[in-house]
């Protein structure tokens, strides 16, 4: 164990931190230090400030004081004095932000509403603060482990790789804006950015679930089966079929889209939350102070040895007052068996028909479901699951070990072992292009036409896919498409191309309404660029029908999926010779 033998070890340092809606873990690893390539030790971080019991996960809570300092992080939230301080001082306190980020198609739950930032705080200030914090307890924890030192910490950090793991759901321009907190926390520097790396948490838990490192799992998983991957967390839920290609070095394909919703462990909290604050009305134990304890001793307690058998007891303080009205007995709130399973059905279901919804897609054809995922911890979620897979007879397995380290182990394998071969679009890709004017074609109609240069009535604001939704995308090759330009002479040579992306199943002919407004389920995803002056220089002169003139540019917009996070860049020939653009993504955030 690194933690105890103290030497110092050259090699390449690879650190994944895994973010998540209720929980924080990292783990590290050192490759090229004279062990196996594709099995280097795994270091989960377990030691963080005021951590009563050693644990590989830290809450994804921050308190901020009024100057917008962050004051407590992690396990210090749930530390009884500094509690007490925060309290004292009225710091202010961020949790669940994470669920902030997400993509706005993705809704919250009826009756959910996310807990406030503090005021002046942003998520991606949140993000950046929280990474600090991780790095900063990493560095520690590496320094004390190895020895060496920080002029060592310093000589790994110098070429360091990070991967961060981000929900099925998110796209491009999430991973954009937790790579600029990443960089703005100092994990790299502004010109290493892109040694910041993203898998998604599904893809993470099947590496952590093959990895013969980790699991013993693995070994009733052979190639070529077809593995359900069920990620069901504290905010969000995860699905994704992966087909098993080989074992060493881990070779996975993606066979289903990868989906993403929002249900988990935090909706059954704020459900009890609820129900807490509506029994207590008109008690002494209706305060702000009693209910956020109530409601922590839920979270602690009965929600985690909730079996669906029994009713459940929450402590509200250390009286032993009996209110019978209000289901008080003892100083304790009773919770009736019907209602715990209120608080939790709802988001079983969920679960439930995500799983289905993503076993449909490949007709059924399901060898293993994998279920990780603090949700699918509690006893009674997972037998409900458990009862649903046997009755479709679907072997249901959960992986054995420490689950707290699963989704950051399973990051830092997928990076060893390079990631999936191929991934199957989540979306379709594309940009805007101009349809010929018909005037018998519904679609058209009110829409305004223009005259090209070359004197053809055109209609702007159609639809062009580059990459189909569910298409396969193989790793290592480009998806493109050519599009035209006619720029007559001083005419802007910078050309700007906007990518969106649509998101239901067949896309219309126009990505925008007649009143410019964005069609439901198109997502702007970002601009890319080039630069077509020499370009420009190098193609003849034409001349309109109305004697202008100008010259016809064409140019390929070409779209890479080798990360999860989607590159995209234009390609055009200048004297017979392949010219690319900046390969830029100015992501909206
Ligand atoms: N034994 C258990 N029984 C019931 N719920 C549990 C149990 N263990 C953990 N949980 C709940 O699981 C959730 C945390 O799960 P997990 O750590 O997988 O989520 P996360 O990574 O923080 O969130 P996400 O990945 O969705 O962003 C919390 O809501 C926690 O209360
Ligand atoms: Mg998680």
């Amino acid at each position: 164990m690194p933690s105890t033998r103290k030497t110092k070890i050259e090699g390449k340092l690879i650190i994944s931190i895994d973010i998540g809606t209720t929980y924080t873990a990292a783990s590290y690893c050192i490759t090229g230090d004279g062990l196996t390539r594709f099995s280097p030790h795994f270091q989960e971080i377990n030691r963080w400030p005021k951590q009563a019991f050693s644990d590989a996960k830290i809450p994804s809570v921050i308190y901020y004081d009024q100057w917008r300092v962050p004051r407590l992080h992690g396990a210090e939230a749930e530390d009884e004095e500094s509690l007490m301080e925060a309290e004292i001082e009225g710091w202010d306190r961020a949790e669940w932000w994470k669920l902030q980020l997400r993509p706005d198609y993705l809704p919250m739950p009826a009756g959910f509403s996310p807990t406030a930032l503090p005021d002046g705080i942003t998520v991606d200030d949140v993000f950046c603060d929280q990474f600090a914090y991780v790095m900063k307890n990493i560095r520690a924890f590496v320094i004390k482990s190895h020895g060496g030192g920080e002029a060592h910490w310093e000589s790994l950090a110098a070429s360091m790789v990070v991967v961060l793991t981000t929900p099925n759901g998110w796209e491009g321009k999430h991973q954009h804006r937790m790579r600029l907190a990443a960089v703005r926390a100092g994990l790299v520097t502004e010109a290493n950015k892109n040694r910041i790396r993203f898998v998604t948490e599904g893809e993470a838990a099947v590496y952590f679930t093959l990895d013969s490192n980790n699991s013993k799992l693995h070994r009733s998983i052979s190639i070529g089966k077809n593995i359900l991957v069920c990620d069901a967390g504290g905010g969000t839920t995860d699905t994704c079929v992966y087909k098993l290609n080989q074992l060493s070095p881990i070779s996975i394909e993606e066979i289903t889209s990868p989906s993403c919703f929002v249900a988990g462990g935090v909706f059954v909290s704020s459900a009890a939350r609820q129900h807490i604050v509506s029994k207590l009305k008109g008690t002494k134990w209706n305060s702000p102070l009693t209910i956020d304890n109530a409601v922590r001793t839920f979270d602690r307690q009965a929600k985690r040895c909730f079996s669906g058998s029994h009713d459940s007891y929450i402590k509200l303080d250390g009286s032993s007052e009996t209110d019978k009205i209000h289901a008080v007995h003892g100083g304790r709130l009773r919770i009736s068996k019907n209602d715990m399973c209120t608080f939790f059905d709802p988001y079983i279901q969920r679960v439930l028909d995500g799983i289905q919804e993503t076993a449909t897609a490949v007709d059924w054809s399901v060898d293993q479901i994998i279920l990780v995922g603090g949700f699918a911890e509690s006893e009674y979620v997972f037998n409900k699951i458990k009862a649903w897979a046997d009755d479709v007879k679907i072997p249901i397995a959960k992986p054995d070990g420490v689950l707290s380290k699963a989704i950051a182990h399973g990051a830092l394998s997928w990076q060893i072992h390079s990631g999936v071969q191929s991934r199957i679009a989540k979306l379709h890709y594309g940009a805007e292009t101009n349809h010929e004017f018909n005037v018998h074609d519904p679609d058209m109609v009110g829409r305004l036409k223009y005259k090209n240069i070359g004197g053809q009535w055109r209609v702007r604001h159609g639809w062009q896919s580059i990459v189909h939704k569910n298409q396969i995308l193989r790793i290592g090759r480009d998806h493109h498409m050519w599009f035209h330009l006619d720029i007559a002479e001083g005419d802007d040579l910078q050309v700007e191309m906007e990518l969106f992306a649509y998101r239901f199943q067949d896309p219309p002919a126009f990505f925008k309404n007649i009143d410019d407004s964005l069609v439901e389920g198109f997502i702007h995803i970002g601009t890319v660029k080039g630069d077509l002056t020499r370009y420009y220089g190098s193609e003849t002169m034409k001349r309109s029908a109305a004697g202008k003139k100008f010259k016809t540019l064409q140019y390929e917009v070409c779209l890479s999926f080798d990360e999860i996070e989607l590159q995209a860049r234009l390609r055009w020939k200048e004297n017979e010779k392949i010219v690319f653009g900046k390969a830029t993504i100015s992501y909206d955030v």
